[in-house]
């Protein structure tokens, strides 16, 4: 049978490497035959609204697919929109598929985390369930890196890279001034319950720098008083102390540090509270108890929109996903999303398979507890031998009146809205 056509849609939270992987699904997609390439806007939750495009009037040439490789955000604009289950409501289902046949789509390929693999799960059980012929097949991306079955995600390393080269930064504007009682900084780190993000702070350590003095993750109960104690230490050996911290740290009680002072009350559709704030709270509490000067530093969405120090791995890895998900759906998957398999460290080598999306999608991969000290106040060399290859290489942004530029088609920001 003749090939129709695909449609590709980007979920969660947004990444440096996220568009360099739909430039993949596009690029395969091209080579293997396939008339329209659509891309969702806004997701699966666009597409419900009837809201799409023909991804060929925003890629036209090379330098439209380089622009967009190196442009951060999700380009079709993205959503956290969980799908009903399909017992419960089957008219959703009815209202997706119609919209599909409609398109005349062959495969349906989702750039996402654990959430958006739920969508790839229940819409291929839907497909199952009908005996459509559409192909669902989920394209890996987050930068918290807590993918079930995968050696790593795709916008990790770019993130992990902008991590260990801030850290690092501000441990040396720290170390120079002299401050009276000193200065503790507390940085914030993404990565809600999963601490790769946060361990990537190490990076900085090397020959230069002495890297942080701790950092705690969110996989290991948070001691706030332990903690105080800790930087009273650290302050009489030091004039200048900078911790990391995960924005997803909480008591033994499960209580959120964040929620300890101000923090929203915002929870997304799948039930995610919106982390803010723990940097905050724990330098008001830091500069009341021991009387020094603590700033708090929220990386927030700088650490996922970073492109301008993107790690080349990442971004071609990014971009092999990308195609590797196209080629599973072309060759008739379904129901399955492409994983890395590192076969080594150094030399790095690592190879892409296709694993079934009901073992992924709403799994969390945590970081190990051997590769946190024993304290739980810094990472192990394994995590940072994990790391190391992720991080490698650079992708020179293409600088405009020296800034970097990125993909932009008139009224762009209006298909957004
Ligand atoms: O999904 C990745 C992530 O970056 C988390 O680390 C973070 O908690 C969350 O997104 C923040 O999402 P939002 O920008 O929607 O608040």
């Amino acid at each position: 049978m003749a090939k129709r056509n695909v449609i590709v849609g980007q979920s969660g939270g947004p990444t440096a490497a996220i568009n360099s992987s739909l430039a993949g699904v596009y690029r395969t997609a091209r080579e293997r035959g396939y008339k329209k390439i659509y891309g969702m806007i806004h997701g699966v939750q666009g597409l419900m609204e009837g809201k799409y495009i023909d991804l060929s009037e925003h890629i036209q040439n090379g330098l439209d697919e380089e622009l967009l490789k190196r442009t951060p955000a999700s380009y079709l604009g993205s959503c956290r929109y969980k799908l009903p289950e399909i017992h419960k409501d089957k008219e959703t289902y009815d209202k997706i598929f119609k919209i599909l046949e409609e398109l005349e789509i062959d495969c349906f390929i989702y750039i996402g985390g654990n959430d958006s693999m739920d969508t790839i799960k229940k819409l291929s059980d839907y497909g199952m369930l009908t005996g459509s012929d559409i192909r669902f097949v989920g394209c890996p991306k987050t930068i918290d890196n807590d993918l079930a079955l995968t050696d790593h995600t795709p916008g990790y390393g770019s993130a992990a890279k902008y991590i260990g080269t801030s850290v690092k930064e501000v441990i040396r504007d720290g170390a120079s001034m002299k401050n009276k009682n000193g200065l503790v900084t507390v940085i914030e780190i993404m990565g809600r319950d999963a601490g790769w993000l946060t361990g990537a702070a190490a990076l900085a350590e090397g020959e230069d720098c002495p890297g942080p003095d701790a950092i705690y993750l969110p996989e290991l109960p948070f001691d706030v008083e332990a903690f105080e104690k800790k930087i009273e230490m650290l302050l009489k050996a030091k004039n200048s102390v900078v911790v990391a911290v995960s924005e997803g740290i909480h008591t033994a009680d499960g209580t959120y540090v964040c929620e300890l002072g101000m923090s929203s009350d915002f929870v997304d559709a799948f039930g995610h509270k919106q982390l803010s704030g723990t940097a905050t709270y724990l330098c008001n509490l830091l500069s009341s108890k021991l009387g020094c000067k603590a700033r708090a530093i929220e990386f927030s969405t700088l650490q996922r929109a970073a492109s301008h120090s993107a790690s080349r791995v990442d971004i071609l890895e990014a971009y092999e996903v990308g195609g590797a998900a196209m080629k599973a759906a072309d060759e008739g998957d379904t129901g399955k999303m492409v994983v890395f398999v590192r076969t080594s460290d150094d030399p790095y080598q690592c190879g892409t398979e296709i694993k079934d999306v009901h073992k992924i999608a709403n799994e969390e991969r945590l970081v190990p507890r051997n590769w946190v000290n024993e304290e739980g106040t810094y990472v192990t060399s394994e995590f940072l031998t994990y790391v190391r290859p992720l991080i490698q290489g650079d992708v020179s942004p293409i600088m405009v009146d020296g800034i970097p530029r990125h993909l932009y088609k008139p009224g762009y920001y209006d298909l957004l809205k």
